[in-house]
């Protein structure tokens, strides 16, 4: 846990930095270690509950590990009436995860977001910080093909 005590220093001891603490924490690991959350703890001398509760509160958040790549489909109203469903049930098909789920590799997690603020481009997926705009499942297979996901090959192609 040596990064989370290199974090922790450059932050005072006061309960207002806890959000940007657990964010660095989450930027350095993909997700919050429970050892990090203890010493986070520790150091400003909160319950460990309220990190807990901080940790399932914000999205960006996570207690468990995430993907190398994290798959964002946006399911607000726009992309939702243009087939941000099949989206989702077409990367469930390929990598066989739901909305929440990690690759058992650890390469991909699928989670689903509220608008994305590119209603236009509708229905908007990100893979990391890349926006990918008028989503089809084909396009899914080839955007997953690019990162190393689907081997193409044995799944029959459809759509
Ligand atoms: S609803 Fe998806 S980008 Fe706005």
């Amino acid at each position: 846990m040596f990064y989370t005590k290199t974090i922790l220093n450059k932050y005072p001891k006061e309960q207002r930095y806890l959000l940007a603490v657990l964010q660095d924490i989450q930027k350095k690991y993909n997700y919050l270690p429970r050892g990090a959350l203890i010493m986070v703890q520790e150091y400003f001398d909160v319950p460990l509950s309220k990190l807990y509760s901080m940790a399932t509160f914000y999205k960006a958040l996570s207690l468990k590990p995430k993907g190398k790549y994290i798959i964002r489909v946006c399911d607000g109203t726009a992309c939702h009436i243009r087939g941000s469903a099949l989206i989702i049930d077409e990367i469930h098909r390929l990598l066989n995860i739901l909305p929440g789920d990690t690759t058992e590799d650890g390469n991909f997690s699928l989670e689903t977001v509220n608008c994305l603020g590119s209603c236009a481009l509708a229905p908007v997926m990100v893979i990391n910080d890349k926006y990918y705009g008028n989503v089809t499942p084909a396009l899914v297979r080839r955007i997953l093909k690019e990162y190393g996901g689907v081997n193409c090959e044995h799944i029959q192609e459809k759509g």
